[in-house]
């Protein structure tokens, strides 16, 4: 028995961002975001939105989108948590009228949602439970300094959920093999310094020395990670179709982390995929982190292009360093457009 995907939702805030109104206070300009990034805008939360309630959202879309109000285990897979405790998995499962279910957090960056897929799968491959709710949900752009130039104008906010279920490997929908990966002699290459354990607030009245502001809001340098995310995406999704015994011709849509459009369109190239198999969405939504590829399945399944059938390769690259590939035959599941 193995993962099935069954249900499917996306959900973006309201307030959406183009990059004419990031140039009014960035020294930068809507000709530079979307050369440099393939990036027009993107959502971004408000007042009263945060990570739990785009999951919880996201979630209950999936679940009406698999026909069941109720599952075994709920995972959430973000990198922009409500608070540094407790997981938002449990408060999420609570809102959306699940019960008492097994609920955790993953936290993996951009390849959350390959990573919370597998734990998720893992889950159901080992008899723990025969359904999970798994959302990716990101309000990243709380933790990014809106003044900072090389940062703000890629990250958006939302959240993308699925439904597993228990089923046959051989089922539409069916999860293949997963590739995992990551490197984390490359740890500060994308990284928030401050807020964990290792650089405390000063509050905390124990002596530690005052925090830097700019030590709360992510850190990126954006050339060694551009060489490591095409690198590291193309090898990943490279040993996933041979583990799964896919020719790359077989590859019906590549649905790539949005990172940057230069980025997958790197990766596609390095595995020989034409263009018009690769999905994109990043220029209304920018990156999105755990809830790129689940939002990227949805707008595509919504709007018809993915149907029932198509062979889909996943594979995402982000902070730690860490990457993820998997495989799937799309299955027949209803898709609602975000908005
Ligand atoms: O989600 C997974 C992890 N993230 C990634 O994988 C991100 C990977 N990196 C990237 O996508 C790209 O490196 C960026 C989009 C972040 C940057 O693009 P780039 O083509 O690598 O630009 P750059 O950082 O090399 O900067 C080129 C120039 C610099 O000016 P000089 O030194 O050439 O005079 C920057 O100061 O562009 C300047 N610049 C900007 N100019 C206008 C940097 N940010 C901006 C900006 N507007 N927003």
């Amino acid at each position: 028995m193995t993962a099935v995907l069954t249900g499917i939702g996306g959900f973006l805030p309201p307030r959406a961002v183009t990059n004419d109104d990031l140039s009014r206070t960035l020294d930068t300009s809507d000709e530079w975001i979307r050369t440099r990034t393939g990036i027009r805008e993107r959502r971004m939360v408000s007042e009263g939105l945060s990570t739990g309630s785009l999951a919880v959202e996201a979630g209950a879309r999936a679940l009406r989108s698999a026909g069941v109000t109720g599952v075994d285990a709920v995972v959430v897979a973000t990198t922009s948590p409500e608070r540094l405790c407790p997981a938002v998995a449990p408060e999420v499962s609570s809102r959306l009228g699940l019960g008492t279910v097994a609920a955790f957090d993953v936290t993996s960056a951009c390849s959350g949602f390959l990573y919370g897929l597998a734990t998720a799968a893992g889950l159901i491959d080992s008899g723990t439970a025969d359904t999970v709710l798994f959302i990716g949900s990101e309000a990243f752009t709380t933790l990014v300094n809106q003044h900072d130039r090389t940062t703000a104008p890629i990250f958006g906010d939302g959240a993308g959920a699925v439904v597993l279920r228990r089923g046959a490997p051989e089922e539409p929908g069916a999860l293949g093999p997963f590739d995992l990966g990551s490197d984390g002699a490359l740890a500060d290459l994308l990284a928030i310094p401050a807020g964990g354990s290792r650089q405390r607030s000063a509050d905390a009245g124990l002596g530690h020395a005052s925090v830097p502001a700019a030590d709360w809001y992510l850190r990126m340098e954006g050339r060694p990670l551009y060489t490591q995310a095409v690198e590291r995406m193309a090898q990943s999704a490279a040993r996933v179709l041979d583990r799964a015994a896919w020719p790359v011709t077989d590859v019906d849509w590549f649905v790539g982390h949005q990172a940057n459009l230069r980025i997958v369109r790197a990766v596609a190239e390095e595995l020989q995929l034409p263009g018009e198999r690769v999905a994109v969405n990043i220029d209304r939504v920018g990156n999105t982190l755990a809830a790129s590829v689940p939002l990227l399945l949805n707008d595509y399944a919504a709007g018809g292009a993915l149907r029932p059938g198509h062979r889909v390769l996943l594979s995402a690259f982000g902070a730690g360093l860490s990457w993820g590939s998997t495989v799937l035959v799309w299955p027949d599941v209803k898709a609602e457009p975000v908005d």
